[in-house]
């Protein structure tokens, strides 16, 4: 049996639905998770697409998340869940306690559904205000940052969104 380490930053750390032999907590160097993903399959529509992760090239930055030892026919199945945009990249995932070659699914500035970077305020109205068959972006935003927060790892640029759009949704200010 063939096994592979895949490195998942985003739904897949709150919403891993496939089978895997191991899972650990790991990182990637010189990536920064961003929500400048458009999700018209999954958190939103074609018409109005919600805002899901992407990771962005950050010389020096360091993506934390979980890394899934899968087999290899697990594979089909994350291609067709990522399938609106993302692509797998080899990355090297730093592991606790060493360093593994493995995947992860980049969704890149060229991808015809990609949204690129906006005021925070932009893309927290636009979570606010989007949903799609999968359910609500607020709902992919919100157990991202609990999961995150569970694993105790930092984001700023995730709990700045999380702050700003429960703050919006209480005082009902979308
Ligand atoms: C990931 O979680 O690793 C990819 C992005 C997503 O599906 O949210």
């Amino acid at each position: 049996m063939q096994d592979l380490w895949v490195f998942g930053y985003g739904s897949l750390i709150w919403r891993p639905d496939f089978p895997f032999l191991e899972s650990k907590p790991g990182s990637i160097c010189h990536w920064s998770r961003r929500f400048w993903q458009g999700s018209n399959d999954h958190r939103g529509t074609e018409n109005h697409p919600g805002r899901v992760l992407t990771l962005i090239a950050s010389e020096g930055a360091r993506c934390c998340g979980l890394a899934y030892r899968v087999t290899k026919e697990v594979l089909a199945h994350l291609d067709h869940r990522e399938k609106n945009g993302y692509e797998r990249h080899n990355v090297s995932i730093q592991l606790p306690s060493k360093i593994v070659p493995g995947i992860v699914y980049i969704a890149d500035h060229q991808n015809a559904a990609f949204l690129g970077d906006a005021p925070l305020e932009v893309i927290a109205n636009q979570i606010c205000q989007s949903k799609g068959p999968s359910g609500s972006n607020v709902d992919y935003l919100t157990k991202l940052a609990t999961a995150l927060k569970d694993l105790r790892i930092e984001d700023d640029h995730v709990f700045q969104l999380d702050a700003m759009v429960r703050e919006k949704l209480e005082s009902n200010t979308v």
